[in-house]
C-alpha cells in the first residue's frame, strides 16, 4: 500500500484521496488498473497540477473524484474524502447535488458539450437551472459576473449568439464561466488546453489564474504538459501507468526532480519561445502494457538509471521530507534543471 500524501494543516484541506483503486474489467480476464492505489491532498484555494503522458490514468482519477468512471471501468477502493465526506459513501443522490455545484469539471474539447441550437445565454441557464430554481434576471445576473471572471466583460453581447459564432479559445472559456456558476470549491480542468494553439493556451491559464483570484477555487489542472502545470499550479503530481511516482510542491519539483520519469517530463516541454534554444529530449521508448505490468517499476524499460532491483521489485511511494514524496528505488538527490529548463518556477 502506498505512503499517503497526508495534509500537514488538515483544517484548510478541501480534498483528500486516499488509496484510491479504479479498475477497468476486459474481455478475456484483463484488468487494467489505471488509477492503483493513489493518494493525495489537496487544500483549499490551492492548485494541484495532475501530470503524465497519455494512458497514465489522470482522467481517470478525474472521473473517479466524480463518481462518474464509465463501464467497464469501476471504483475498486480507497476513499475521496471531499470537505471530510468520503464521496464514494454517498447516494447517487447525494453525488448529484456536489456535481456542477461544488465540484465542477472541463475537459479538453468542450465543443461537444455545446448545443449549436441553443445561445450561450441558454447554457448558462440550463447549468444554472439543473441545481437550481431562479428568475431569468437572477441567472442573466450571475451568467454576466461568470463570464466577467473569465475576461469577458462585454457578456450583454455574448449571451444571445450561438457557439459558432466564436472560436475554440473563446468557447473554452465560456466553459470554464459555466462551470463556475455556483462557484464550485473545486474546479477540475482535464487538459483544458490541449486541442488549442500556444497563445489560446496562455489565454485559458490567464482565465483559470482570474477564476482562482476572484473565486477562492482550488482547482486541478490535468495534463501532458510541463509548461501547463509550471505557469499555476501550488504542487504537482506525477502520474505514470496508475501510480503516483512522484509529489511535490512545484518549485522543488521543477529545480530538482527527483524521480527519473519526472525528469524525462521536463526534458520533453515543448519550447515556448523560439529564441529559447534548448534541445528537446522525448522519453525513450513507450508507456507499458496496462494489462501487464511488469513486477518491477513500471517505468524500469525505459529508465537510464534501471539496475536490476529495479526489474523485480515495485519501488514504494517513500516520504522523502519537505512535503516531498518518490517511488523510485534510487531517487535523484542531485539533478539540477535550471541550466536546461524554459520553465517559469
Ligand atoms: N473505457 C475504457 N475501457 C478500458 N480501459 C480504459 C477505458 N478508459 C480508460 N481506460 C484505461 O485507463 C488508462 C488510463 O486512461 P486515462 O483516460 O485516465 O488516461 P489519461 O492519462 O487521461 O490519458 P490522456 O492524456 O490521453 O487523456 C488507459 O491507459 C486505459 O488503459
Ligand atoms: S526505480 Fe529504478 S527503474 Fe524505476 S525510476 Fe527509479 S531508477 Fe528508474
Ligand atoms: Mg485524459
Amino acid at each position: 500500500m502506498n505512503t499517503t500524501i497526508t495534509a500537514t494543516q488538515n483544517d484548510d484541506v478541501l480534498l483528500e484521496v486516499k488509496n484510491l483503486r479504479t479498475y477497468f474489467k476486459l474481455p478475456r480476464n484483463k484488468l487494467v488498473k489505471a488509477v492503483d492505489d493513489i493518494s493525495f491532498t489537496l487544500h483549499k484555494g490551492k492548485v494541484l497540477g495532475i501530470i503524465g503522458e497519455s494512458g497514465s490514468g489522470k482522467s481517470v482519477t478525474s472521473r473517479s473524484i466524480l463518481r462518474i468512471v464509465e463501464e467497464p471501468g469501476y471504483i475498486a477502493g480507497g476513499e475521496i474524502l471531499f470537505k471530510g465526506v468520503d464521496c464514494l459513501k454517498l447516494s447517487e443522490k447525494a453525488m448529484n447535488a456536489l456535481r456542477g455545484k461544488e465540484i465542477s469539471l472541463i475537459f479538453q474539447d468542450p465543443t461537444t458539450s455545446f448545443n449549436p441550437y441553443m445561445t450561450m445565454g441558454q447554457h448558462l441557464e440550463e447549468a444554472y437551472r439543473v441545481h437550481k430554481a431562479a428568475s431569468k434576471d437572477t441567472i442573466r445576473k450571475r451568467s454576466l459576473d461568470v463570464l466577467k471572471m473569465v475576461g469577458i466583460n462585454d457578456g450583454e453581447n455574448v449571451l444571445p449568439k450561438y457557439p459558432c459564432e466564436f472560436s475554440a479559445g473563446f468557447r473554452q472559456r465560456i466553459f470554464i464561466a459555466m462551470a463556475m456558476i455556483f462557484n464550485p470549491d473545486l474546479l477540475i480542468a482535464d487538459e483544458p488546453t490541449t486541442s488549442l494553439g500556444i497563445t489560446i493556451q496562455a489565454e485559458i491559464i490567464e482565465a483559470l489564474n482570474d477564476v482562482k483570484r476572484a473565486s477562492g477555487t482550488s482547482i486541478i489542472i490535468i495534463t501532458h504538459d510541463f509548461g501547463v502545470v509550471s505557469q499555476f499550479s501550488d504542487d504537482i503530481f506525477v502520474m505514470y501507468a496508475g501510480h503516483c511516482v512522484e509529489f511535490s510542491p512545484k518549485r522543488d519539483l521543477l529545480l530538482s526532480p527527483m524521480h527519473p520519469y519526472t525528469v524525462g517530463l521536463i526534458r520533453s516541454v515543448p519550447l515556448l519561445e523560439a529564441r529559447k534554444t534548448r534541445r528537446l529530449k522525448s522519453i525513450p521508448g513507450f508507456p507499458p502494457d496496462m494489462t501487464a505490468l511488469p513486477d518491477g517499476c513500471p517505468f524500469a524499460e525505459r529508465c537510464e538509471y534501471a539496475k536490476d532491483v529495479c526489474f523485480k521489485e515495485r519501488p514504494e511511494l517513500l516520504d522523502v521530507g519537505n512535503g516531498r514524496f518518490c517511488a523510485c528505488h534510487y531517487p535523484l538527490k542531485q539533478y539540477r534543471t535550471s541550466d536546461e529548463t524554459v520553465l517559469e518556477v
